[in-house]
């Protein structure tokens, strides 16, 4: 049962898109205890990540054998797509990442995932995260994934060297500075000075720029209907946002994450946008002349997202899947897995003195800043408000159209909002 199933998952990605289990190249024991962890994180410093809390796993769960259903894409663009097909088939992976926040709930509302309140009980882990994310894992009284960390996606990176040669000499603290930054740049020589990706890159940074423009609260509301998209507050930051891809690499639509990183590595761009798992793959790639700040005007809002692991409904080893979930949500599982990931522990109990001197500096600011979901990173939205936001913002980078977007926006939240 349990092998056809996983040859039937497979045939299903060849048609779509490979796993890399699939593609042969990772362990998979095809014994009985092979336990299959399906995540987009695939190369650089995703998968150094994965790889860490893989070594714990194999020291914890010593029956077990982990087995690589990554599926390559950033923001899990194409690993989405795979998933849905194999839940929908009755398919599904031994245990799968998904973002704490509405987008677990639209699992949890299929009927896709188990209820793990009894394993919190079991593993003491009601008391081993914060409060406020565990609300973001709860469905009506029960809990429903284990969070292997907290990133933070306000962060602008940048290429220490173009910002030297260009006489940038302090991090933009608004707006206005950030533009004169980038003037600056570009006068010394650089054509495109912010270096963007595709569609979900682009909703990252039109957040960033609304939290920047209506301050963190009235950002918050724009996901659940409390703020409207078309006042005039968000046409100011759309129209910023606009001029914000005037300093921008024209192909950006068909760019992911790390090929818009590459721009800034290459010194062909000096600032981009990204969560802070850019931090990691910066360092798995050896570039070691980076910067980074919070995004300008952004002050002390730390816009979060967290990565967790679920127990598919029908999982074929789900004891596995469970000893799986253990090490993710273990002491030692969180501090292999963020050391390397670019991102904070979910543990309250994490000692910073363990940790790089980025996510040092991201977990102080974790415990004093104002928190904000991410819509790109399904915190704050469903995965169908994500989908018609990423569309919206595909059409938009090529018809730069301001009241259509705000109406697209609009339209978005108010179909896929409930409350
Ligand atoms: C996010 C995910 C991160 C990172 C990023 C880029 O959605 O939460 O862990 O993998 O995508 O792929």
């Amino acid at each position: 049962m349990r092998l056809s199933r996983r040859i039937a998952a497979a045939a299903l990605a060849i048609t779509t898109l490979l796993p890399m289990s699939a593609c042969g190249g990772n362990e998979d024991s095809a014994d009985g205890d092979a336990v299959e962890v399906f995540t987009w994180w695939a190369d650089g410093g995703e998968k150094a990540g994965l790889d860490a809390l893989v070594g714990v796993f194999a020291q914890q769960c010593p029956d077990q054998t982990f087995q690589n259903g990554a599926v390559a894409g950033g923001a899990g663009s194409n690993a989405k797509q795979v998933l849905a097909s194999r839940l929908q088939t009755g398919a599904p992976p031994d245990t799968f990442q998904a973002h704490a926040g509405a987008e677990l709930v639209d699992y949890v509302k299929a009927g896709q995932v188990e209820n793990l309140s009894d394993a919190y009980d079991q593993w003491a882990l009601r008391q081993a995260f914060p409060l406020g994310l565990i609300e973001n894992l709860t469905y009506e009284g029960r809990i429903y994934s284990v969070p292997a960390n907290i990133h933070r996606a306000n962060v602008v990176w940048t290429n220490k060297k173009v910002l030297a040669d260009a006489g940038v000499t302090t991090a933009p603290t608004s707006m206005d500075e950030f533009f004169a930054a980038l003037d600056k740049v570009k006068r010394s020589g650089i054509e495109a000075p912010l270096a963007v990706g595709k569609d979900w890159t682009q909703l990252m940074l039109l957040e960033a720029v609304l939290i920047s423009d209506l301050g963190p609260h009235k950002f918050a509301g724009l996901w659940n209907g409390a703020t409207d998209w078309k006042g005039a507050e968000v046409t100011k930051a759309t129209n910023d946002y606009k001029r914000l891809l005037t300093y921008a690499n024209d192909d950006r639509d068909a760019l992911d994450w790390t090929d818009a990183e590459r721009l800034l590595m290459n010194g062909r761009a000096a600032f981009q946008l990204m969560g802070d798992w850019e931090a990691a793959d910066l360092d798995a790639k050896g570039f070691k002349d980076y910067g980074y700040f919070t995004f300008p005007g952004n002050g002390e809002t730390f816009q979060w997202l967290a990565d967790s692991f679920t127990l598919p409904r029908n999982a074929p080893n789900p004891d596995g899947a469970r000893c799986w979930l253990k090490t993710v949500g273990s002491a030692a599982g969180q501090q292999a897995f963020n050391t390397q990931k670019g991102s904070i522990p979910a543990r309250i109990d994490a000692d910073p003195a363990n940790y790089p001197p980025y996510q040092q500096s991201a977990m102080a600011d974790w415990k004093t800043a104002t928190q904000v979901p991410s819509c790109a990173h399904g915190a704050a939205c469903s995965q169908g408000l994500q989908g018609a936001a990423n569309s919206a913002m595909a059409k938009f980078s090529t018809d730069l159209d301001i009241a259509s977007l705000q109406n697209a926006l609009a339209q978005a939240t108010s179909q896929f909002t409930t409350s």
